[in-house]
């Protein structure tokens, strides 16, 4: 049985829809009643993280605040300092690749109805998040914060998180719409990609978190396209977000991405926020008056410049955002034991193991066990620029392992130094990590404390720091830092069956993978870090995470190749370009496509138990309205555990370049030992489709399909023919 309550959709809708009814009413009468001032203060901001209300109709203030992985401390009233309050260290939830990689919906939506909860408890209106940039290149900073390499994956996710903070009356801020896929260069990076590219790989998930997940809000980008700013792009934010997808929420600028009144009115944005004030803007004297959409927008209207019907939209959609987050009475939670256990839930859910040689679970009635490595004892909470939090508590891997190992003599070792503090923010500096041995020696002292060890645990990888998995700049490397290599190696030749826990929020290359007894992929697990790993590294959990997106052996594999499109280039213009030169060839697409093998693909993921696929078949040879693929999957292992069933889709014959499949299914089935379930899938005939860019429309073209059932992109286990 699976350990949490589902709410069904219908009951969840009601909850979400409940006080909404008379929406509509009261943003026609609020309108009508106000006043071009009125109007023109509440879509902009009035401090780092809110903007006024309408006080003269008792419309209160709105609150946003990051996102998306717990509810960000408060800042300084227009700065992004701390403020330093002692009653808002939250929760910390997984990172949101950890829970792209549990590819289990009612979990995001348990995952968005508890961070939901936090943010109603706080006072928020708008919890900044959930990111969908897809990972187009490992190196990309912000990797942690977003859903993987796959639009379906990521729109179904996020659609499910939406829906679940939004049960709490606040608005979800999808983010960051579109393609702000690197951080060097964010904010002025002009993205060339073409239309087909456009549809299929970067928008998909924007679109079902508008469309399915109904979000309230999106945040635009920093970056251009088309050689507009994002914030300022008519083509992204009216034509396709409110006119094609009819989105009826507020668009919000990322902070300090606007950056002309005309811009602004024009372009579709509705709500500024975090220009001029200190941080990715300038500083200003009186700085909310001076924002775009502040008094140079009022001066212009009154002038005639600009008309003000477009202002009228803008201050409804604020309004509609504003009522549908109202409190209403409802208070929601904070730090509660639920909140808790909800995280070391995620947290063991989306855990990935990607190699087993027979070591794990580590046995209960172990006697001796060394933890190696800086990630043990790192806060990982803290850092990685607008998504830091202050956590009420942060298990750390090593107490993790004492927790769960509480008779056995559990010892650590460093083995090897950053030699960086952890981010300063939120005086996390108090956890004293500084290290005086030299290399050389922290490696003996590890070899030393190994001897005799029944298990030898190393927690390495990235960190939070700029230059890693950190909002801002893009990784320095997609190897690992601070020579963890070498002391990895040298410790396996001593100890071959040594246990890898990889803490990061993207791939990285391993060059050790096939000398080590055991390889766990834990992402950033928040405040129940430790307890989570813990879990699975005993077998209390079964592993069931599977990779949202591709570890290719080395980084010149991929697709991203020349300096046009990665980092890009100044133009003679001195305009930032970035191209996309790619296509829709990203991730597994490009891998598969390419026949290049990874060395951990997309949608792979081990088990302490076996999964057999039983005979697949399909509802019919031919594509009418649906088809459904029905798939028997036995447990045939000694414990209890959960298997991803994946369905991609193969165009064989095509008038266009296709890649070998695309994942348009999935479903994940909890199985006791010896148990078969039927996995049901369905599919419609937009699954067979590419975007035909001349005609600007959707295209299933007529022709032999394949149906692929697989528990990972490689491992394909029936493949069903059908003709449209
Ligand atoms: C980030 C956003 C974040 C905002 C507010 C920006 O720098 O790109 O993701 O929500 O700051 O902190």
């Amino acid at each position: 049985m699976r350990k949490y309550l589902i709410i069904p959709a219908l009951l969840l809708a009601a909850v979400c829809c409940a006080p909404k009814d008379n929406v509509e009413s009261r943003v026609e009468s609020a309108l009508a009643q106000m006043t071009l001032d009125e109007k023109i203060a509440i879509i902009h901001a009035q401090s780092k993280f809110s903007s006024p209300g309408v006080p003269r109709l008792g419309i209160p203030e709105l609150w946003c605040d990051d996102g998306p992985h717990g509810v960000r401390p408060e800042t300084l009233w227009d700065k992004w300092a701390a403020a330093g309050h002692t009653n808002d260290s939250c929760t910390a939830y997984p990172s949101l690749t950890c829970l792209a990689a549990s590819w289990d919906r009612d979990l995001a939506r348990l995952y968005g109805r508890s961070v939901g909860e936090e943010a109603r408890y706080r006072g928020k209106n708008v919890l900044l998040g959930p990111g969908v940039n897809i990972c187009r290149t490992p190196l990309c900073g912000r990797n942690f914060e977003y859903m993987g390499e796959d639009p379906y994956l990521a729109g179904q996710l996020s659609a499910r998180y939406i829906q679940g903070v939004q049960s709490n009356n606040v608005a979800a801020c999808v983010k960051h719409f579109a393609l702000n896929n690197q951080e060097n260069h964010r904010l002025t990076a002009n993205v060339n990609v073409d239309d087909r590219t456009l549809y299929e790989i970067y928008l998909p998930a924007f679109k079902a978190a508008v469309q399915e997940g109904g979000a309230w809000s999106v945040m635009s980008a920093y970056n251009k396209y088309d050689r507009v700013f994002a914030s300022h792009n008519s083509r992204l934010l009216k034509d396709i977000l409110k006119d094609e997808w009819g989105f009826d929420g507020a668009v919000i600028s990322d902070w300090g991405a606007a950056h002309d009144t005309d811009g602004c009115a024009n372009g579709g944005l509705d709500l500024e926020y975090g220009s001029y004030t200190d941080g990715e803007a300038r500083t200003a004297p009186a700085a909310y008056d001076q924002y775009y959409m502040a008094q140079p927008y009022k001066a212009k209207i009154l002038s005639g410049e600009l008309p003000e019907s477009e202002l009228n939209d803008k201050a409804a959609r604020a309004l509609r955002l504003n009522f549908r987050t109202m409190a209403d009475g409802y208070h929601g939670s904070f730090l509660s034991p639920e909140h808790t256990a909800d995280c070391r839930m995620i947290g063991g859910e989306g855990i990935v193991l990607l190699r087993n040689e027979g070591v794990l679970p580590l046995k209960k009635d172990a006697a001796k066990i060394v933890v190696l490595g800086e990630n043990a004892i790192r806060p990982m909470v803290v850092g990685g620029s607008s998504s830091s939090l202050k956590a009420q508590h942060e298990v750390s891997p090593l107490q993790g392992i004492r927790n769960a190992f509480p008779d056995a003599e559990v010892i650590y070792e460093r083995a090897y130094y950053s030699g960086e503090p952890t981010p300063g923010d939120y005086n996390y500096s108090l956890y004293d990590i500084t290290e005086t041995r030299p290399a050389d020696k922290l490696l003996a002292d590890a070899l030393t404390a190994i001897e005799g060890a029944d298990y030898v645990v190393f927690i390495g990888g990235l960190n939070k720091n700029k230059g890693q998995d950190c909002e801002g700049r893009d990784r320095s490397s997609y190897g690992l830092p601070y020579g963890q290599d070498e002391v990895i190696a040298a410790i396996a030749a001593v100890r071959p069956d040594m246990v890898y826990v990889n803490i990061s929020g993207s791939p990285v290359a391993m060059p050790f993978a096939d000398k080590v007894g055991a390889i766990v992929q834990a992402w950033y697990l928040g405040s129940e870090t430790g307890n989570a790993l813990a879990d699975v590294l005993t077998g209390d959990v079964n592993p069931s995470g599977k990779l949202p997106f591709t570890f290719p052996v080395a980084l010149e594999d991929g697709p991203v190749k020349t300096e046009r499109q990665y980092p890009g280039y100044m133009d003679e213009d001195g305009i930032w370009q970035v191209h996309y030169d790619e296509g829709i060839y990203v991730g597994y697409r490009w891998y598969d496509t390419e026949g290049i093998k990874p060395l951990f693909p997309f949608g792979y993921g081990l088990s302490y138990t076996s999964f057999e696929y039983g005979k697949a078949r399909l509802s019919s040879k031919k594509m009418g309205q649906r088809l459904t693929v029905k798939v028997p999957v036995t447990n045939t292992g000694k414990v209890a555990g959960a298997e991803v069933v994946q369905l991609y889709i193969q165009d064989v014959e095509a008038s266009v370049d296709r890649p070998v499949k695309e994942l348009k299914g999935f479903e994940k089935v909890w199985l006791e030992p010896g148990e078969t379930k039927t996995v049901s899938i369905s599919f419609g005939r937009d699954a067979l489709s590419f975007f035909d860019a001349l005609n600007h429309c959707w295209v299933a073209e007529p022709g032999q399909f394949k149906a692929l059932v697989g528990a990972s992109s490689e491992d394909i286990r029936a493949e069903l023919e059908f003709s449209l």
